[in-house]
């Protein structure tokens, strides 16, 4: 094994769209793992939307980075050495290593063995990963969806999204998919099977262009884009709407100002609507009956995913400013060494 890995730091606060001129490749030595420690070759490494409200220095309900400090991500992994006997070398893991070749961790937070090998193992920080967690607990807990309800998702083209979008048909829905592009839109429609898709860039006025679709109004939205859309989607809620808030992609590099604001909160009053975020570790403790739902409906073919992989860690940051601009879709990967 090599004595030293290489790691992306944060350069200097994010102001804008991040991209690589923001972050620093540098080049550090492999440490020794101590008592209890377990020491990780990283496979892939994610990028993920919410990483972007710690680069700015601001608080978050994580605490940002510091200049120096390793950009956050979470990783599938090999243990090449363990002091810990809860693992043992050779065993696949996923972790939140950040963007980097190797980690270190004393076994406890988001660190766990992969023990299903049934699907292929870039899965497990995609669709059964946060994001696809974050899908299944904002419809099953956040919104408690019923069968027969109207849903729209929007980003549905994201991995956040498109499993989303497939659990609520799983469970009975009707789903309306917003999605940028006619690419986007054509995978949502035809290989997702979505009931209505909408292409928010070329739709025109959004409120009119959902309500043409769903005349009936809109029982879930489940949102990972901000307040534009919510605000835009509030008026055409149902009696007794839940508001997902899954995540504000459109708004994170945005300056605090240039938020755009929500003024249509009387639907809040007249149609009982509840909007309620949610940050998805806290169902950690349902995560393995969850991910264990999740895969049969994998194996079945009722939920398909797309990743669009980079090879190489020197990647990350421009794979980071892609997925921003929507250039690619599915979950955003680096391949940081071959899968064993
Ligand atoms: N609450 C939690 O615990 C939790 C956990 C994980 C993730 N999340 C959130 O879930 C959301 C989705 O995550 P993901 O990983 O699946 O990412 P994603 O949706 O694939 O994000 C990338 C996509 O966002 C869309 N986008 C970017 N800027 C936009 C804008 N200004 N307006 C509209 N769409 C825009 C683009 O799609 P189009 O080309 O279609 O516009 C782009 O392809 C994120 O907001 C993330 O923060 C929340």
């Amino acid at each position: 094994m090599a004595d030293t890995y290489r790691c992306v730091t944060l350069a200097r606060f994010v102001d804008g769209l991040p991209g690589p001129d923001d972050f620093n490749i540098e080049t550090r030595q492999v440490p020794e793992p101590g008592d209890g420690e377990v020491l990780v070759r990283n496979i892939y490494a994610s990028l993920d939307p919410g990483g972007r409200t710690r680069l700015s220095g601001g608080v978050s309900y994580i605490p940002p980075l510091a200049l120096g400090d390793v950009a956050g991500g979470f990783n599938i992994g090999q243990v090449v050495k363990s002091n810990n006997t809860g693992f043992s070398t050779g065993d696949l893991v996923v972790g939140a290593f950040g963007w980097s070749e190797m980690g270190l961790s004393n076994g406890r937070g988001y660190f766990a063995k992969i023990e299903d090998w049934d699907l292929p193992l870039s899965a497990w920080i995609g669709v059964l990963g946060i994001p696809g967690l974050t899908a299944y607990f904002g419809l099953k807990r956040v919104a408690g969806i019923g069968a027969g309800e109207t849903a729209l998702v929007t980003s549905a083209a994201g991995m956040v999204g498109a499993t989303a979008a497939q659990i609520a048909k799983i469970l009975g829905c009707r789903v309306i998919g917003v999605a940028g592009g006619s690419v986007k839109c054509a995978w949502l429609r035809d290989e997702l099977g979505l009931d209505a898709v909408i292409d928010y860039k070329t739709a025109g006025d959004l409120s009119t262009a959902i309500n043409e679709t769903a005349p009936e109004g809109i029982d879930i939205l489940f949102d990972n884009v901000g307040n534009r859309f919510v605000d835009a989607i509030l008026p055409l809620m149902r009696l007794n709407g839940r508001i997902v808030v899954s995540g504000q992609i459109g708004d994170y590099n945005l300056a605090t100002k240039d938020i755009h604001g929500i003024k249509n909160t009387r639907a809040f009053i007249t149609h009982r609507v509840r909007m309620e975020g949610l940050v998805v570790f806290d169902d950690r403790p349902q995560f393995s009956a969850a991910q264990a739902e999740m895969a049969a409906w994998i194996k079945a073919g009722k939920l398909i995913y797309r990743e669009k992989i980079y090879e190489g860690i020197e990647c990350a940051p421009q794979a980071f400013r892609d997925m921003f601009e929507g250039t690619y879709f599915g979950r955003h990967l680096v391949r940081l060494a071959p899968e064993p």
